[in-house]
């Protein structure tokens, strides 16, 4: 294995600085610490001899172009957006191991032309619509997404057309496949003791808002049995759904936004909104439990006296990932390890997204006790510099 490269750790400490919520990171769609991040990148792309663009995602994009002007273009990269306190690998390891592996390939006269993308946003903490950056990279930012409006009613067209590019768009391109590098953000390769794995599919996700309206009222004086309390109704939804995901075998669920409207502590809650989160590799098992989950969350609304609406602005299939490039990065990843873990990642990444346009393939780096979308999220030098050298063959050796 070659020595780490040092620049990884540097360009990962220093982007991990970046961020819109001082001491935590945090950078979201369009905000100022991802202008800032952006153009750190940038400027790490020219340094490694990349001509950079934006696109109408506001995507940026590194570029290396092969001798051969009809050649395809090989994609790797990762989201430039973080959840809100986040760690500092989920996404910026994908875009930090793609440059390095990048500069080392075009050394080796690789067949396709290479790009590096940062998306724009993948996380969807801002518009909670993921994929944002990749779906526009592959041209497929519906009506739907677009009309997504923030906490201020901003809708993303409207961000979009308010946003002005730094950099020039990228020519029209063939595309050949996109390879992206992530940690694991599960427990499986540290307890294989490996660096390295493959991913053979990406989960499913249903992302739901679900809005309860009851009725306000004074504290002290609303007997209990006269009361339409949101908040408790939310409440026993909030059970129901763990309780039914326990339940299952193997879907997850989880509720991670929760908002009062006009909180105080001497009011009866009259309108509540909570997120419901549900992912799974089956798409029948998911939409199963979805729809089921959804009639008795109705049940429950109509038995307690509130209203209920529910939103679902994301409902994103499983993915396979392409079992020839998967099986090609296993061999590659195999040259450097005693094995290579095949397995399905619960998280949503920009793959899923280019997947509508092209084959995708994805390796996992293992992650300190699988711990991710937190401060202390971590991956060790020596596993970065292992994924750059598989990706960086990866890139060069990718068949026509
Ligand atoms: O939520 C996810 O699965 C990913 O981190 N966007
Ligand atoms: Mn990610
Ligand atoms: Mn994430």
């Amino acid at each position: 294995m070659t020595p780490p490269d040092s620049r990884a750790w540097q360009w990962l400490a220093t982007l991990g600085a970046v961020t819109d919520e001082p001491p935590g990171l945090t950078r979201t769609f369009l905000s100022p610490a991802l202008a800032r991040a952006k153009d750190l990148v940038a400027g790490w792309m020219r340094e490694i001899g990349l001509t950079v663009y934006e696109d109408a995602g506001a995507n940026l994009i590194g570029r290396w172009e092969a001798p051969d002007p009809a050649a395809a273009t090989l994609v790797c990269g990762s989201h430039l957006d973080t959840v809100r306190n986040a760690g500092r690998f989920d996404g910026a390891l994908g875009i930090i191991t793609g440059l390095l592996a990048v500069e080392r390939a075009i050394a080796r006269g690789p067949r396709h032309h290479l790009e590096v993308v940062a998306f724009s946003d993948e996380e969807g903490v801002r518009f909670q619509t993921t994929y944002l950056g990749s779906r526009a990279f592959v041209d497929r930012l519906g009506p739907v997404e677009r009309a997504a409006v923030d906490r201020a009613g901003v809708s993303v067209a409207a961000a979009l057309a308010a946003h002005r590019p730094d950099f020039p768009p990228p020519p029209p391109r063939r595309f050949r496949a996109y390879v992206e590098a992530h940690i694991e953000q599960g427990p499986v390769l540290e307890a294989e003791n490996l660096s390295l794995g493959v991913v053979t599919a990406i989960a499913g996700q249903t992302r739901a808002r679900v809005v309860l309206t009851g009725e306000a009222g004074h504290a002290g004086t609303t007997p209990m049995r006269m009361r339409r309390d949101a908040l408790a109704g939310a409440a026993e939804c909030i059970t129901l759904i763990e309780s039914r995901a326990r339940a299952g075998d193997g879907v997850v669920a989880t509720v991670g936004q929760l908002e009062i409207a006009s909180a105080a502590s001497n009011v009866i809650p009259g309108t509540v909104w909570f997120t419901v989160d549900v992912r799974d590799a089956r798409n029948v098992v998911r939409q199963k439990f979805c729809r089921e989950l959804f009639a008795e969350i109705e049940t429950l609304a109509s038995r307690r006296g509130l209203a209920v609406r529910i939103e679902i602005p994301l409902a994103a299939p499983a993915v396979p990932c392409s079992p020839a490039l998967t099986a090609q990065l296993a061999a590659i990843v195999g040259r450097r390890q005693p094995r290579c873990p095949q397995l399905v990642s619960g998280a949503g990444h920009d793959a899923v997204a280019l997947s509508e346009a092209m084959e995708v393939a994805m390796l996992f780096v293992r992650c300190r006790a699988g711990l991710s979308h937190h401060p202390n999220e971590f991956a060790a030098e020596a596993d970065i510099t292992a994924a750059i050298d598989v990706l960086a063959d990866f890139l060069a050796e990718c068949p026509a």
